[in-house]
């Protein structure tokens, strides 16, 4: 399999930890892309119209989009269940957090892009002031519920929260997402000290094609 991803693309981690988790990432083929919102890579269009990162291409060349859809496929790959609990009360409890951290993630990005993309002239300080507010709501609605965040295990949704929490500390370090969420800086303290986690640490890439 070849996985269309960028080093410091959060969703691209997921998708890796993931398949670390899983102990299949050394069945992925990383192919890094420099992808923007205004530069479509036509490697990636290639195999996916929305010409987003990460893309999972099969062997049998079919093409897997997005995150959520290649870390499922994955799992099921492995027999199913370990990442997507079948147990229902499990599941929607992954499944909520997943989306929470996807929505940290994508607030994140759009932020990012705001901030380093758009011409300076034409940057928007209420759009990026809106995005990190949706990202200190969705915390602030974390920080008492962190218990439903696997203690020592790992899912989806610990997957996707601790993705959106180590992308905040690499790009957003100076804001401090720590501060005033003890219980939230506890957890994500043992998740990143995971192997599927340290294998993944974010960086930037120039040379990506
Ligand atoms: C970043 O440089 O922050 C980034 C790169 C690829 C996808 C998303 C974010």
């Amino acid at each position: 399999m070849r996985l269309h991803s960028h080093p410091a693309s959060p969703f691209g981690r997921k998708v890796m930890v993931a398949a670390h988790e899983l102990g299949i990432a050394e069945r992925i083929r990383l192919d890094y892309r420099r992808v923007t919102p205004v530069e479509p890579n036509a490697a990636v269009v290639a195999d996916n119209p929305l010409g987003k990162l990460p893309t999972l291409v099969l062997e049998d060349g079919r093409a897997l989009f997005d995150s959520r859809v290649i870390c499922e496929y994955l799992d099921q790959l492995c027999g199913g269940g370990r990442l997507f609990p079948a147990e229902p009360e499990a599941r929607w409890r992954a499944l909520r957090l997943q989306a929470l951290g996807d929505g940290i993630m994508d607030a994140a990005v759009l932020a990012r892009y705001e901030t380093v993309l758009r011409p300076e002239e034409l940057r928007w300080q209420a759009w990026i002031e809106h995005q990190k507010l949706k990202i200190t709501r969705a915390l602030d609605w974390l920080e008492p519920r962190v218990a439903e965040l696997p203690e020592d295990g790992v899912d989806i949704g610990a997957i996707s929260v601790g993705c959106a929490l180590g992308y905040l500390d690499f790009r957003f370090g100076a804001d401090g997402w720590r501060a005033g969420r003890p219980g939230l800086a506890r957890w994500y303290e043992r998740f990143a000290a995971r192997p599927s986690m340290a294998a993944t640490r974010p960086h930037d890439l120039q040379e990506a094609a």
